[in-house]
């Protein structure tokens, strides 16, 4: 089943943002519509910063049917859940305080394991047990990239690229991009969704953009494209900085 593709340029970030947020806002609505429930998966860094604060307030906080939404996590830096690097306690503080999300509804990744291993076969468990209670799918799953090509800790050339298609979450270590330790979800679980919307913001990501965007391309260079959800939607949503060189 083919994967459809969308790339939208917006003229500035604001746009952007709005647009993702339009989307995101639909997107679970629909499956709320459709199927009485949703799952979403989220990413951290700007995302928290400039798209959350966006869905927590009016009008999108309205549109959204929260009681209805299971929230997990695409990744998360393997740091406490007080850490300020920690995707949970940002997504937290600018979203999931704001709405009215039930708490059990919401599955951070348990950084509280001595090791990570530990936390990543509950992140595995949590993550099959959920797709199984929501037809085998995602919803909807958000997704940045970095200027270095990996999405959420899925680093380019990285051996955690080839994990199992069984395995859903996987540790990274030696993650070129601080904390060394994180979680992730693995492409295998990221293609298993109706829809996934990789948002791009700003001129240091035009180089990444368009080496996944263009071209034969090589996945182990850019792991952005081992994630094609069969039978689903692939949405890039980028600003015109991001956009520049496609
Ligand atoms: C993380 C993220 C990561 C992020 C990209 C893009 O926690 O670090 O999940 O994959 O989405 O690095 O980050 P920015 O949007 O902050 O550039």
């Amino acid at each position: 089943m083919p994967v459809q593709r969308t790339i939208r340029v917006y003229d500035s970030a604001e746009e952007l943002y709005q647009a993702a947020a339009a989307l995101v806002s639909e997107q679970l609505q629909t499956a709320i519509n459709e199927r009485g429930r949703a799952l979403v998966a989220f990413s951290g860094g700007s995302l928290t910063a400039y798209l959350y604060p966006l869905l927590a307030g009016t009008p999108w906080r309205e549109q959204i049917d929260w009681t209805l939404v299971s929230v997990l996590f695409a990744d998360e830096r393997y740091v406490p859940f007080d850490d300020a690097e920690n995707t949970y306690r940002a997504t937290r503080q600018t979203l999931l305080d704001h709405v009215p999300v039930q708490a059990e509804q919401v599955f951070p990744v348990p950084t509280y394991y001595r090791e990570p291993e530990q936390a990543a076969a509950i992140y595995h468990q949590q993550t099959a047990a959920l797709l199984a209670a929501h037809g085998g799918k995602f919803d909807v799953v958000l997704l940045g990239i970095g200027p270095d090509g990996h999405t959420a800790s899925l680093f380019p050339h990285h051996p955690a690229l080839a994990t199992p298609a069984d395995k859903l979450a996987v540790v990274v270590r030696d993650a070129p991009k601080p904390p060394p330790v994180r979680l992730s979800l693995t492409p295998a679980a990221f293609n298993a969704a109706r829809s996934v919307v990789f948002i791009a913001s700003g001129e240091s990501k035009a180089a990444a953009v368009a080496a996944a965007l263009t071209g034969p391309g090589n996945p182990h260079a850019q792991p952005t494209r081992l994630i094609q959800p069969e039978g689903g939607s692939l949405y890039w949503l980028v600003d015109r900085a991001a956009g520049r060189l496609l």
